[in-house]
């Protein structure tokens, strides 16, 4: 027989583990709600288009994507990433600017499958449209910021940059070509940079690191409004106390990217899969998207990585999740369907065991499952109308009858 696994790239997530996720996108839906963001949910799959608006000269879009046409000949396309499918829907719908929407939603992308990388990827992300103002660019990376800190992480660096804009970026990318002129760049850079010098910059191979030593810094060559955003931005960033590090050769890995950027960068990760989520501004998305021009700002942040780094930190560990009652029922009727269904409905978890089991059986179940009380319905008690409930932690147990039993457990747990 084949015995069937996840595909290569992709991952199981069973309870307990679980239940750490369940926590994360509460502890992210409750920080981005008080901010004012809605939930959006869009499509698993977009024509593909609308992807390729998103970074033609990026890999995640040329090498990475699961694209495939449907069986109404429509070339379409798995989600690689959040931004552009929340943006196209924005087009669509045409909401109230501002626009505030947050998603946990999975990503594909066809990459060599490693530590902290997957083909299935799973994100926590906002995106802000209808405003270019400074203080939403402070706003969302705060925001990051502080789900980070939710999660108990502190070996966290927020990396900061500008990108410009296509009036000053286009003049920055003549210097920095000028600048690169026959340098002795990595295999892939040597051959061919042209379309997208910025990526060099990115490069963390030690012969472009070395070529780009002293190369001219974008942030050094903004015009006046770019200029005017990003010191917003920084002092923004400063009156809240989000401590940040003005990185330069922050390009990011897609194309839309405008004037601010960031990313956050965990220390305690390897460094080839250490950023936990990034962002920016992507002013002309919309419009690339065949829609008003509206100015938007987001990030996203790698529910794998985010946990991967707490595991690291050693925080943010898998709550203990267990029902508080265990129906044990050794008479073999409608006892324990019975019970555990009222119990249910008074608001009160609570489980039971299957199949007939023994009784040691069922006590055994009972303590694996963490359960603080048990309920014991045997032969006795069944023609005495009468229910044994004992601590499972203490030992001690009582007689109810059965017609009090939810009132006696509530007093129980409280
Ligand atoms: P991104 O930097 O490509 O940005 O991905 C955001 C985060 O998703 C990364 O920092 C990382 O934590 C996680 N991630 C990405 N790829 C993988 C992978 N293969 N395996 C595990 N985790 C991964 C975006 O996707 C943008 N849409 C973010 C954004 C929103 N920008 C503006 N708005």
């Amino acid at each position: 027989m084949v015995e069937f696994r996840a595909p290569v790239g992709t991952r199981d997530v069973l309870p307990p583990e679980s239940a750490r996720w369940e926590r994360l996108v509460a502890l992210f839906a409750g920080q981005v709600e008080r901010a004012g963001y809605g939930l959006v949910l869009s499509p698993m799959f977009e024509e593909v288009g609308v992807f390729e608006r998103v970074g033609e000269g990026t890999d995640v879009v040329r090498k990475e994507m699961y694209d495939f046409e449907d069986k109404g000949g429509r070339r379409v396309a798995l989600r690689p990433e959040g931004t552009a499918s929340v943006v196209r829907a924005y087009v669509q719908h045409r909401p109230t600017p501002p626009f505030k929407a947050w998603y946990a939603a999975p990503n594909f992308r066809y990459e060599r499958p490693q530590a902290g990388r997957f083909r299935q990827h799973h994100q926590l992300g906002v995106e802000a449209l209808g405003t270019d103002d400074a203080d939403l660019d402070v706003e969302v990376v705060a925001l990051a910021w502080s789900v980070c800190a939710g999660v108990g992480l502190t070996r966290v660096t927020l990396l900061l940059n500008s990108l410009g804009d296509d009036v000053c970026r286009p003049a920055y990318l003549d210097l920095l070509r000028s600048f690169l002129g026959d340098a002795s760049l990595c295999e892939e850079h040597a051959a061919g940079y042209a379309n997208n010098p910025l990526r060099v910059l990115d490069c963390k191979r030690d012969t472009c690191r070395t070529a780009t030593e002293g190369a001219p810094r974008l942030v050094d060559h903004l015009c006046d409004p770019c200029a005017v955003h990003f010191a917003r931005v920084r002092a923004g960033l400063d009156s809240l106390a989000v401590t940040y590090t003005l990185q330069p050769r922050l390009v990011r890995g897609l194309d839309y990217y405008t004037r601010t950027t960031f990313e956050l960068a965990a220390d305690s990760l390897d460094t080839a899969q250490n950023a936990v989520g990034g962002g920016g501004r992507y002013d002309k998305l919309a419009e690339a998207l065949g829609g008003p021009a509206t100015p938007g700002i987001g990030f996203g942040l790698g529910i794998e990585r985010l946990l991967l780094a707490a595991d690291a930190e050693e925080v943010f560990p898998v709550p203990q999740s267990a029902v508080d009652v265990w129906v044990v029922d050794t008479t073999g009727g409608t006892a324990a369907l019975a019970l555990t269904h009222e119990l249910r409905a008074a608001g009160i978890s609570a489980d039971r065991s299957f199949d007939e089991r023994s009784m040691k059986s069922q006590f055994k179940s009972a303590d694996r499952s963490g359960a603080r009380l048990a309920l014991v319905v045997g032969d006795n008690e069944l023609a005495a109308a009468t229910v044994t409930l004992r601590d499972l932690r203490g030992g001690e147990q009582e007689t109810v009858d059965r017609a009090d039993v939810v009132e006696h457990v509530r007093k129980r747990l409280s």
